[in-house]
């Protein structure tokens, strides 16, 4: 039989075996399913890797002075850590949750940001008492609340102050924060006494700015208006132009450039705040995404009008359909040889009609018992999944060289009701 060309949005370190099974990081998918499970997230640390590789490369290239702050919402996870904090990435964390995973991860303290529209006492404690490098400031009232802390530890604490530039992110606007009506950071109206406020507070030391305009963006434009917006708050060491650089999703999608990104948000930089400012990024999914592929198994398939293809999972480890209408593709992992000539929409098992994974798939012949992948799932997969009719998580599965290990195990009913106060 002939081999199919696997579709663009698989990790590079995937192909088919003599099976005509797909094989992700060397591994068998069939395997994996068979030892770990489905629905699995499975990771492809090669992808990883490079992905990270490359934005430290397209930064250098830059010459500019700088730090990849890997946003770990997009996928908290400690092995993923591990390998991000061993190439030289610092970390953005957003609670005392994600922060506990960077530590475990490997990041040093002094390189991970904690950035937060609410932050509460418990996290501020976090911040202190894990002495955190750099802290993101949101709003007006933080200012006196964060240097009370920083005093009452003594140290001075560096912070950045995030700026809402009045720039609507180029995306939808769910994922878009730039804009002027936002809950994130200070209105550019606003800001230059939220700046003095913090100047005038001897335990905060100002570093910079930081904005962040949305996620899943194609290129650098908003950034660039955003850094012009902001630009004439003052001189500062360091400016943070966030992250949200997009990837494809569909085959043969553009996936958002690693090296034009980091060169464009450079460029602005430097135009905006000199040469020699100190560039901080922060992404997230073009570190991860592409890295994740979900496997499932076929539960049942019927035609009602379209041919409906039920999985094992759905919003529960795949929430992104539902909350931001987003479009995946889905391919078999058993059969990838086989004609995919069946249109059909795979959807997932939750009480829910939008509970749709790939709503324009084509597979060939489903039927129960089939695997299927889901690539470009290891960006807000993992990291927002939930319980949902009882659902419970899956695991996420590292694979390197043909070897295979767990990073993140299955939840079990314990786990599940482990919360439960009756009877226990
Ligand atoms: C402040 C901040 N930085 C970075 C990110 C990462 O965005 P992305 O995953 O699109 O790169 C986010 C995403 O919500 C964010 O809010």
């Amino acid at each position: 039989m002939e081999t199919r060309t696997l579709p663009s949005t698989l990790p590079a370190d995937s192909s088919i075996n003599e099976q005509g099974h797909l094989v992700l990081g060397g591994c068998d998918a069939v395997d994996l399913a068979r030892e770990f499970g489905t629905p699995a997230y499975v990771m492809v640390e090669s992808e990883l890797r490079e992905r990270a590789d490359r934005f430290l490369k397209a930064l250098a290239a830059t010459g500019m002075k700088g730090t990849i702050k890997y946003a770990s919402k997009a996928c908290p996870v400690v092995e993923v850590g591990k390998i991000f904090s061993s190439m030289g990435l610092g970390c953005d964390v957003t609670s005392g949750g994600e922060l506990r995973i960077a530590l475990l991860g490997g990041f040093a303290p002094e390189d991970i940001l904690f950035h937060g529209n609410a932050k509460s006492e418990a996290d501020l404690n976090d911040i202190f008492e894990h002495k955190v490098g750099l802290v993101a400031i949101d709003n007006a009232d933080e200012v006196a609340t964060i240097a009370a802390r920083a005093r009452e530890a003594g140290v001075i604490q560096k912070v950045l102050l995030r700026v809402t530039p009045g720039v609507t992110g180029d995306t939808i606007a769910a994922i878009s924060t730039g804009q002027e009506d936002s809950k994130f950071g200070v209105n550019l109206p606003d800001a230059p006494a939220v700046i003095k406020a913090i100047q005038s507070e001897d335990s905060l030391e100002l570093r910079g700015l930081h904005l962040h305009v949305g996620s899943q963006l194609g290129d650098t434009g908003s950034i660039a208006r955003a850094a012009a917006a902001i630009a004439p708050l003052g001189d500062f060491p360091v400016v943070n132009l966030g992250g949200g650089l997009g990837v494809g999703y569909l085959d043969g999608s553009p996936d958002g450039d690693i090296e034009e990104f980091v060169a464009g948000a450079a460029a602005a930089a430097a135009e905006h705040f000199g040469p020699d400012v100190e560039l901080m990024l922060e992404p997230g999914r073009a570190l991860v995404a592409t890295a994740g592929v979900t496997l499932y198994t076929v539960e049942t398939v019927k035609s009602n009008v379209s041919t409906y293809v039920a999985v094992d999972g759905g919003i529960s480890d795949n929430l992104r359909p539902l909350a931001y209408g987003s479009a995946y593709m889905a391919l078999s992992a058993d059969r990838v040889n086989d004609q995919p000539d069946t249109p059909c929409r795979v959807v997932g098992k939750h009480c829910e009609s939008g509970d749709q994974i790939a709503t324009e798939a084509s597979l060939p012949a489903p039927k129960r018992g089939d695997l299927v992948a889901v690539p470009v799932t290891g960006a807000y997969g993992h990291a927002m999944a939930n319980n949902y009719n009882g659902a419970l998580r899956p695991p996420v599965v590292m694979v390197e060289g043909g070897k295979a290990r767990v990073a993140v195990r299955r939840e079990t009913w314990d786990d599940l009701l482990a919360r439960e106060t009756a009877g226990n």
